[in-house]
């Protein structure tokens, strides 16, 4: 049977792969997830839906893989600004979708941050097979940002 969230632009629960998650803690050591629910929180600190982490001030190292529907450049402009202006924020690593023809791509990763494209495709935790888009890895750190 299909899975039709698979398939669509809205999805918002493209739960980050275990792997990848401990890889890049391994190298980050995360302090907080900035949208996650109970359910998928990769951080002991999280900002929920209720606590609506597009406006909380971040800490730390922040991890963020958005909910991938047409919100997901109000989420890209703040990883930027939180990782540029906040003091209190380290780096912000974001697992999300390689569409480098947006506006948010251009404006806020592409020459700002270090990116790692992923070869091949993602297998999310609550999708089955492989994704329909492509991935990167997101690094914003305050002297990366111009
Ligand atoms: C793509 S999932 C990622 C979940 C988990 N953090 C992970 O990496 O596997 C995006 C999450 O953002 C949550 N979310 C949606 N809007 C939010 C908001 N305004 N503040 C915080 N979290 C939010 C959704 O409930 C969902 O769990």
């Amino acid at each position: 049977m299909i899975n039709k969230g698979l398939f669509s632009s809205n999805t918002e629960m493209w739960g980050t792969p275990k792997l990848l998650f401990n890889k890049l803690n391994e190298e980050f050591h995360f302090d907080l997830d900035v949208c996650a629910v109970k359910e998928n929180a990769k951080c002991e600190k999280f900002f929920s839906p209720e606590d609506d982490g597009l406006n909380q001030s971040w800490f730390g190292n922040c991890f963020i893989n958005p909910p991938y529907g047409k919100d997901i450049k109000f989420w890209i402009e703040k990883s930027y600004k939180e990782a540029l202006y906040n003091e209190n924020v380290n780096v912000v690593v974001g697992l999300l979708p390689a569409r480098t023809d947006t506006q948010y791509f251009h404006n806020y990763i592409y020459n700002k941050a270090e990116i790692r494209f992923i070869k091949g495709r993602l297998k999310f935790n609550d999708g089955k097979g492989s994704a329909p888009f492509p991935s990167m890895i997101v690094i914003w750190r305050k002297n990366e940002n111009t």
